[in-house]
């Protein structure tokens, strides 16, 4: 599908409210989610082909080589549903093993959505593809089409790793909502490792990853009416041992000063804007947190070098302490 004009497409108030919010945190961050406007989607893409980023192949790799153990765990007939599907490329490997009733992508990039459903359906013919364009951090309506087919939710790509622990449990609670009673979700998650792995999978050689979290200033420029001089900014990538995560940041390399949306933000020499967190989890930390939204692990499946898992998880019934 062709990109609108910018000039005409019309700016989410969110992303203005995030962004100038967050600029004049004392503490200056920038939610994760915006960004992913089409350039941001097309370097990420980038990203997961780089020899340093490890977490798509090593999932892909799991999908390929369990995805029967998957399905025979699940059964078929189900409604799968991914959450933030983004270009959904792992997710022919699971509809061809669990070969559901319906697959249902949700994704905020209505574009991105819309591109992906539609390369999906010439694989997959007969398969009922039913698009959600929606933020899949609130609950949100499913087509009335599955409403009373078992659900299957899928979350891969470690998604999950972008939210702290809060509001990782809020948005697994909301899944569980969303899914309803008997639901199984699939989910990918990224595991400690060694920490110049880690820090080599966000700052890649070739830069890419860089040009993806300085795409974010280019993008409030374009759509934020901001003069943001993004050579001012450098990538920096770092562990967070405390908090087990990686972070990135914009960190500014002189004093600038720049307008956005009519209102001036000052940054000093060394002074950092916040754009991602990536936390990694451990064999516990996993289920711990899954356990807190009401999911039960039932099987997990990791690579030789436990660098990823996919779990597959169980909606557990209310119950009455203790
Ligand atoms: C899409 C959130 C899983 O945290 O690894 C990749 C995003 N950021 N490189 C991740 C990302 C920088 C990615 N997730």
């Amino acid at each position: 599908m062709a990109d609108i004009d910018p000039a005409v497409r019309s700016v989410d108030p969110a992303f203005r409210a995030d962004v100038l919010a967050g600029l004049a945190a004392p503490i200056p961050a920038i939610p994760a989610r915006w960004f992913y406007d089409h350039r941001g989607s097309e370097l990420f893409e980038e990203i997961t082909r780089l020899p340093e980023y490890y977490p798509t192949r090593t999932e892909t790799a799991l999908l390929e080589r369990y995805s029967g153990e998957i399905a025979a765990q699940v059964g078929s007939g189900e409604a799968v549903i991914e959450f933030g599907s983004g270009s959904s490329a792992k997710t022919p490997i699971l509809l061809r093993a669990v070969q559901p009733a319906a697959y249902v992508p949700v994704d905020i990039s209505g574009d991105f959505l819309r591109e992906s459903a539609a390369g999906l359906q010439s694989a997959f013919p007969g398969l009922p593809i039913l698009p959600v364009e929606a933020d899949f951090t609130r609950t949100f309506e499913l087509p009335g089409a599955v409403r009373d087919v078992a659900k299957l939710g899928f979350f891969p790509g470690s998604t999950i790793g972008n939210f702290v622990a809060r509001s990782a449990v809020d948005l697994l609670r909301a899944m569980k909502e969303t899914l309803g009673e008997g639901a199984r979700l699939v989910i990918g998650m990224d595991r400690i490792k060694d920490v110049d792995i880690l820090i080599r999978a966000y700052d890649d050689a070739a830069g890419v990853t860089a040009a993806f979290n300085l795409n974010l200033l280019h993008r409030i420029n374009a759509e934020l009416d901001g003069d943001i001089p993004v050579d001012a900014f450098r990538h920096k990538a770092i562990w967070n041992d405390a908090l087990s995560r990686i972070e990135m940041h914009l960190e500014a390399v002189r004093d600038v000063a720049f307008p956005v949306s009519g209102r001036r933000f000052a940054f000093r020499q060394g002074e950092t804007i916040h754009t991602e967190n990536s936390h990694k989890y451990g064999h516990r930390d996993s289920r711990i947190l899954l356990r807190a939204a009401g999911w039960g692990v039932v099987a997990e499946w990791t690579d030789e070098q436990q660098w990823f898992s996919i779990l597959l998880a169980e909606a557990e019934p209310a119950r009455f302490a203790p």
